[in-house]
């Protein structure tokens, strides 16, 4: 088993802000990759970390008054934070790289040198736009509507000296493993990348690897003043995490190059042009794989925090655990392109797949074996071949089924031919009715041993084989039939008749609790709306006109204090006041104003105002009103605020405001 080696990785997350969801989705991915693996016996290393560098970084640590390095840790190893996420996703990596970590910025250095040594890197001059986000370099002609091609977001100028990477000098030897080769998959992102960015006009272009224009990078030992590109320095992690110019680790052997490298689709133009020309620049081996995944969206977009749009998984995994969501996130999305994230069809996924069908297959043969055997079934058998071949056939080709489907990193369909063969074992439960066989236990009774014991052997290779998506129910499962350490191996997943003939069963709680989907979609509305108006800035003021009025037109607007004598709701409005006012004058001035969601009639009467007199009047609800009464108007967490202008009770009515 020695040379049974398997590398696997995630990007390395930004720490800019919170992960959501879609963050969590390719490492809950890569996390099942890497147990399935450990499962079948493979020397696993699984490697994720921040990328803890650049621009972006720089400027929201100076917006929030820290250092950088105060922002990232913030946001890396605070409460709450990255680490704390993959705890709670149950997320057991076996390296955490921070790029801010000095084995790997001392290599970087070394590696950018080298790369100049060489003659890969040379010094010039950059200009074009710069995508700040996205830390990405743009052409004007591949902006798309002037914008970011990626995020969409605004693009900067960007001019400055720069150090550049020669990968014109790779183009040919990029295209041919791209075009020729299995390296990039699914197969549909191939021809994005050689057409969009290797045979477009002009060619592949160099890479800008240096900045000047701030600071927070790995700086170029020979030539201070510059960093070194983000992107250069976050790729080289992947290297430098297994001992690759440090000596802080020494497992480039083992486990260079990479099984696969998993990586949302936007940053595959790194990882399948940039990072296969920074390797042949050094003579390197290749990664075996990049595998491109999909985006998770809400309403048909791409998550992103600046949208609040973004699903937090804590609150996900406490209301419905984590297994539960890890599961649904691998059950319900092709990997390779992009799925709708939505409330409705993670409840139904939970109730269908998991209540229903795996949790009811436990807990009734659970149930049934306590029933009738009091936990331990009789180490006779019965078989029937009719009714128990079908059963037994498809559980012992199951492992073969869902390894071809492991092996394309098709998590669904693997999931799928768990799921055909629990819902084949609830069937088998309806046609033995064992509840029938019970009534004559001296008749039926060795019959009724043998349904158990092949349902249970049935569940047995099933959770097996869903171990690497739901690690902890797995295990609870597992205690539940009694499954020693040797019922719960890969080997044992495609025999028949491991758990001991006379199998001691405990029956256990109920493992996933089937909810009450229109209350839990209202609740879960409810929390994200609060959430949204969460992360929106707390208050927002209405920005300033930009055109000038002059003095005489500002002085031809009639503002008075008004005092008011009677305040009414407007019939069948729920928005109006009607307001009886005195304005000095010795004539009652009626003014409606929309104003009925903030005030109480009664709490304004008496109350002096100030309002605009000489507006034409204007019918309301078929009412007139003879000016307008003046308030602040602000927004307050998303929600619209108003207060109605008061002045002291000692001001007349009738008081000219200038
Ligand atoms: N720092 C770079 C990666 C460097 S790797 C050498 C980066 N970081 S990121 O935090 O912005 O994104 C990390 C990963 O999360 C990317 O693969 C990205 O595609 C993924 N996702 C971010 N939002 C996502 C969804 N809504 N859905 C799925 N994946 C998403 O890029």
């Amino acid at each position: 088993m020695d040379n049974k080696h398997f590398y696997i990785t995630t990007p390395i997350y930004y720490p800019s802000g919170k992960l959501h969801i879609g963050h969590a989705y390719c490492t809950v991915a890569t996390d099942a990759m890497a147990r399935y693996k450990r499962l079948q016996g493979y020397d696993v290393m699984f490697l994720t970390g921040t990328d803890e560098h650049g621009q972006k970084i720089e400027d929201k640590a100076k917006e929030a008054g820290v250092t950088p390095q105060q922002f990232v840790d913030n946001i890396v190893t605070a409460p709450g934070g990255v680490l704390d996420l993959w705890k709670l996703m149950n997320v057991q990596y076996d390296r955490f790289i921070r790029t801010t970590d000095e084995y790997h910025v001392a290599a970087i250095q070394k590696i950018f040198r080298k790369m100049y040594e060489n003659g890969d890197i040379y010094k010039g001059s950059y200009k074009g736009k710069y995508c700040k986000p996205c830390e990405s370099f743009w052409t004007e002609s591949q902006l798309a509507d002037g914008k970011c091609p990626d995020c969409g977001r605004e693009v900067i100028d960007a001019e400055e000296e720069a150090y550049f990477f020669q990968a014109s000098k790779y183009a040919d030897r990029v295209r041919d493993l791209l075009l020729n080769t299995d390296f990039l998959e699914p197969k549909s992102r191939v021809h994005e990348m050689v057409n969009n960015f290797i045979d477009c006009e002009g060619g592949l272009q160099d890479l800008c690897v240096s900045r000047t224009s701030f600071t927070w990078g790995v700086p170029v030992d020979f030539d201070p003043g510059h960093v070194v590109y983000v992107w250069l320095d976050a790729l080289f992690n992947y290297m430098t995490a297994l001992g690759y110019q440090n000596d802080k680790y020494n497992d480039a052997d083992r486990f260079w190059p990479a099984d696969v490298h998993f990586v949302g689709k936007e940053i595959v133009r790194f990882h399948a042009i940039y990072w296969p020309a920074f390797l042949m620049s050094l003579d390197l081996p290749l990664p075996k794989k990049v595998y491109g995944h999909g985006w998770l969206m809400l309403d048909g977009g791409r998550m992103a925090k600046s949208k609040g749009n973004v699903v937090d998984p804590y609150m996900l995994a406490e209301r419905y655990g984590v297994d539960a969501l890890r599961f649904f996130l691998l059950r319900t999305f092709p990997f390779g392109t992009d799925g709708n994230f939505s409330n409705e069809l993670l409840i139904q996924t939970i109730n269908t797949d998991l209540a229903n069908d795996l949790g009811n297959l436990v807990s009734r043969t659970t149930a049934m074996a306590d029933k009738y055997f009091d936990g331990k079934l009789p180490a006779v058998r019965q078989d029937n071949p009719e009714l128990d071949s079908g059963l037994t056939a498809m559980v012992t080709d199951l492992r073969r089924r869902y390894e071809e489907q492991m092996k394309k990193f098709q998590f669904q369909n693997a999931l799928e031919e768990v799921f055909k063969v629990i819902q084949r074992a609830n069937k088998y439960i309806d046609e033995n009715a064992p509840w029938t066989l019970a009534k004559d236990m001296t008749a039926n009774g060795t019959r009724l041993a043998t349904v158990l014991y092949n349902l249970l052997e049935t569940i047995r290779v099933c959770t097996v084989l869903l171990t690497p998506f739901m690690p902890e129910s797995c295990g609870r499962i597992f205690a539940q039939l009694g499954a020693d350490e040797t019922a719960r191996t890969w080997d044992s997943a495609e025999k028949w008749g491991v758990l001991p003939a006379g199998a001691e069963v405990h029956k256990g709680e109920n493992l996933f609790p089937r909810i009450d989907i229109t209350k839990e979609l209202e609740e879960l509305e409810r929390i994200q709306e609060e959430a949204k108006k969460a992360a929106l800035p707390a208050v927002e003021i209405e920005p300033q006109a930009e055109e000038k009025v002059d003095f005489d037109t500002f002085c031809r607007s009639d503002f008075r204090a008004v005092k008011v004598k009677d305040c009414q709701r407007v019939k069948k409005s729920d928005k109006l006041l009607k307001f009886t006012l005195d304005d000095g004058t010795g004539t009652d001035r009626q003014i409606l104003s929309g104003i009925a969601k903030w005030y109480a009639p009664e709490d304004l009467l008496g109350k002096t105002l100030v309002a605009i007199v000489n507006l034409p009047p204007r019918k309301m609800m078929g009412q007139e009103s003879q000016g307008m009464l003046i308030s602040a108007v602000h927004t307050e967490k998303g929600e619209e605020c108003l207060n109605l202008l008061m002045v002291d009770d000692k001001i007349p009515a009738g008081a000219k405001l200038c």
